[in-house]
């Protein structure tokens, strides 16, 4: 690929490679009026999308909100697509890259990042591609994700308000490990969090680098906002997820806990360690 035909400019590929993959980091893309992130192209997907890979509710919501309390639109996702302006939700359509068209465009994207990615955190493992289709107004409760994840602006503007990663004030160590045992992705929201926060205003043609288990929230501004966000997992994100998870057994027996450093894939005696209590529990 010619670097005329690149999605990310060089400059992003040089701010992403000096982030990548401990700080978040804005971006920018060429993929602004793509003809598979139209909103009728999102809206023809969709309808031939499994339904339950698509979640959609009101996006009138508070920044903390447990997930039973999510109230539904009453809509299905092609009406609520076609009725964005007006609706106030949120849309959520996964694995898009399950369709072939999404999935040659994930490749090409993760393909540009793929050398450096590789050189820092392994093979890029678990791709997947998320369509977000949101009201004006709208928002996205404070949360975490266990990927690393590219979030692309293509229309409308939204401000991702984005904290540091393993900071134990903002999401304690039984939290993270509840999560890596499958508890929702919505963290718990206190106010003076928000100093901690970086609010970082995305626009068509932005895009923002989220690092594993940063939280978030988002707040999208007076227009239907699309945007797509493209996401992999590395041998680090796995071997942090697997150290969490063997803390929340120790933590169940009473025993000492392991310390997770910046590098968990390098610590490789607790890994197997985790494996075996797996096995056993
Ligand atoms: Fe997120």
């Amino acid at each position: 690929m010619t670097a005329t035909t690149a999605t990310f400019p060089a400059e992003a590929i040089a701010a992403f490679s000096a982030a990548y993959p401990d700080r978040h980091q804005r971006l920018t893309h060429r993929l602004t009026g793509h003809p598979l992130l139209t909103r009728e192209a999102i809206a023809a997907l969709a309808e031939r999308h499994p339904q339950e890979r698509m979640e959609f509710n009101l996006g009138t919501l508070p920044l903390g909100i447990r997930p039973e309390d999510t109230p539904a639109n009453g809509l299905s996702v092609a009406e609520t697509i076609r009725t964005i302006d007006d609706n106030k939700s949120w849309i959520v359509i996964k694995n898009v890259e399950r369709d072939p068209a999404y999935a040659a465009l994930l490749d090409e994207l993760l393909g540009e990042l793929e050398p450096i990615v590789k050189g820092r955190t392994g093979p890029m493992e678990h791709r997947e591609a998320f369509i977000f289709f949101t009201s004006p107004g709208s928002v996205t409760p404070f949360h975490m994700d266990p990927e690393h994840n590219i979030l692309m602006q293509i229309e409308g503007e939204k401000i991702m308000t984005v904290f540091p990663a393993a900071d134990a004030a903002l999401v304690p160590p039984e939290q993270s490990e509840a999560f890596h045992a499958g508890a929702h992705r919505n963290l718990q929201w206190e106010e003076d969090f928000l100093a901690k926060g970086d609010a970082v205003h995305l626009t068509p043609g932005d895009a923002i680098l989220v690092p594993v288990k940063a939280p978030h929230f988002v707040q999208n501004g007076d227009a239907v906002s699309i945007s797509l966000s493209i996401t992999w997992r590395s041998e680090r994100s796995v071997a942090e997820g697997e150290l969490h998870s063997f803390n929340r057994l120790l933590r169940a027996r009473g025993l000492p806990l392991v310390s997770i450093g910046a590098k968990p894939e390098a610590q490789k005696i607790a890994r197997i360690g985790y494996r075996v209590m797996r096995k056993l529990s």
